[in-house]
């Protein structure tokens, strides 16, 4: 575990430990006595099975023989246990186990891969108040967000056993007399599966239900600890309870150095990675090298444009969920507000009024809409960028401060007055901080929607049923999430979530993306006694 990372890429995991990646977690002597598991208003940890020290990997038996990480509380920042995550000895034994469980369970057929699916589904909607309490306690985000992301995963499994009855590929015309020309559709493998901190247990919920009903057995890496363990533990009672091998579903918990394995094992047939840019492109480089496959989710810088028609009723509350919900820690997170010039100042006025009525508080109290950013890391990158964006031109309408409060509380910010290709504007600071655009034209409101480097999620406001179509169409938005009078954040998973450009192309969740966690094999079957050759060929 202490092995000494040299390699640039290792070293921009690592940073990613600190960045979009980053849990709440460090490698530190805490006293027993200051863990929050231990304290009598937390006892609920004890009941999830959760005590002071937490074994961190899964493969059919519990272990963890390497480095010793708490996790902290965001609100607070008090340690809350500590979990023992995976030496590389560990790992190899995983990713060995986790090929032996495949031979069992490529062999078992889809639809009944798809009932364990659904098992695991109940079994998680009996723990969903349970999962999102944790996810709010550890990922700091509010409750019923928590609660939310615990449900993206009971409905893709439900999504996932149905499309178990579903897959598959078409019987084309052969050319050929007594030919049949078939399209095959087979599992990859093993799916590795790289999690961000934001979202802990859906963005797995994903990549596992899809991955599993394909025939695939998946090895996930997180590094939201907690969450990480106990959604670990649900899945693996379901594959226990059915006599499958737990390795189905196995999991690491560690860093870099378990991050880079999985980017250059041969042995993993997917990489599937969700996390920052910076990390995702490193990441990418190393899968490639081996001509691996990867799936990959990266940064958004995600635009709301609100024109002069627009339902004012809807867009408010839009842009205050999409800005500000989760603390501005969604890759879908709305991060530039472009407003007509017939509408801006109206729209600034009532949007800085909701901010100011925004209840900031423990996330797990249920009257709460704004809790922390997950890391101190994070504070220290909001100041850095507010510093920017005052450098570059902007004004702050409100926000711009840290809280005087414990944990890693800052107040929701909005900055107006930045040009639409001011550099701060470009980059997708994982921070609550909105900056407001003032155009003219439609032209130049799409343009400057498609002109950043990230293409994941986009919305527009709008009456004109003629402008809803050039925004779908060619010349409209080039992102992968395209909406009308909806916000940026919050897509259902029945679609193909993903996104183009420097967002790195993947997709998951629903619509075809079963497709990326198969391989296509294109089979001609000649069933006559003659020997035609395509294309009229005579070769005698
Ligand atoms: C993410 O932030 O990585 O569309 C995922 C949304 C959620 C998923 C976000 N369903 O905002």
């Amino acid at each position: 575990m202490q092995r000494v990372l040299t390699q640039n890429v290792a070293r921009l995991l690592a940073l990613s430990l600190r960045t979009k990646l980053s849990p709440s977690v460090r490698a530190a002597a805490v006293n027993m006595s200051t863990l929050l598991v231990n304290r009598p208003q937390y006892s609920w940890l004890r009941e999830l099975g959760l005590g002071e020290d937490n074994d961190g990997v899964y493969n059919g038996c519990w272990g963890g023989q390497g480095q010793v990480v708490t996790s902290y509380c965001p609100a607070n920042n008090e340690p809350i246990a500590r979990v023992r995550q995976a030496t590389m000895a560990e790992y190899e034994e995983t990713v060995q186990k986790a090929q032996d469980a495949w031979k069992v369970w490529a062999d078992v057929p889809a639809p009944k891969r798809g009932e364990i699916v659904r098992q695991i589904g109940d079994a998680l909607r009996g723990k969903i108040k349970a999962l999102g309490s944790l996810v709010s306690l550890e990922m700091g985000k509010i409750y019923v967000e928590g609660v939310g992301e615990v449900q993206e995963y009971v409905d893709v499994c439900d999504y996932a056993v149905g499309l178990s009855r579903m897959i598959g590929g078409p019987i084309l015309p052969s050319e050929r007399p007594g030919h049949a020309l078939i399209e095959q559709w087979n599992p990859v493998g093993l799916v590795g599966i790289i999690t961000a901190f934001n979202f802990p247990v859906a963005v797995y919920g994903w990549n596992n239900a899809i991955a599993l009903i394909c025939g695939n057995v998946c090895l996930w890496l997180d590094l939201t600890v907690l969450c990480f363990v106990f959604v670990c533990r649900i899945v693996a009672e379901v594959l226990e309870r059915n006599h499958l091998p737990g390795a189905i579903c196995s999991m690491t918990c560690g860093g870099a150095d378990i991050g880079t394995a999985m980017a250059k094992d041969e042995r993993v047939g997917l990489l599937s990675f969700t996390g920052s840019t910076q990390v995702g492109k490193q990441v990418a480089m190393m899968v490639q090298e081996r001509f691996g496959r990867q799936l990959l989710e990266l940064g958004g810088n995600n635009a709301i444009i609100v024109f002069e028609d627009a339902d004012l009723n809807l867009v408010v509350p839009s842009a205050v969920f999409a800005s500000v919900g989760t603390a501005g820690q969604r890759c879908t997170t709305t991060r530039r507000l472009m407003l007509h010039e017939s509408v801006h100042d109206d729209v600034v006025e009532r949007i800085a009024k909701a901010y100011k009525q925004i209840r900031i508080g423990d996330p797990w109290d249920p009257n709460t809409l704004y809790g922390p950013l997950h890391t101190k890391q994070a504070v220290q990158q909001y100041l850095a960028a507010i510093d920017q964006a005052k450098q570059q031109g902007g004004t702050l309408v409100c926000g711009g401060k840290v809280m005087d409060r414990p944990g890693n509380y800052v107040e929701p910010t909005i900055i107006t007055g930045l040009p639409h290709d001011a550099p701060i504007v470009h980059t997708e600071t994982f921070v609550p901080i909105l900056y407001v655009l003032k155009f003219k034209t439609e032209d130049e409101a799409f343009a400057w929607n498609n002109e950043v480097k990230q293409g994941l999620s986009s919305s527009i406001f709008t009456k004109d049923m003629g402008r809803v179509f050039r925004w779908l169409g060619p010349k409209g938005s080039d992102c992968g999430i395209v909406n009308v009078n909806i916000p940026t954040s919050g897509a259902e998973i029945g679609g193909a979530f993903g996104g183009e450009k420097h967002t790195g192309g993947g997709r998951e969740s629903g619509s075809d993306s079963w497709k990326q966690y198969m391989r296509r094999s294109t089979c001609t079957i000649n069933y006559s006694k003659d020997l035609p050759l395509a294309q009229g060929i005579k070769f005698e």
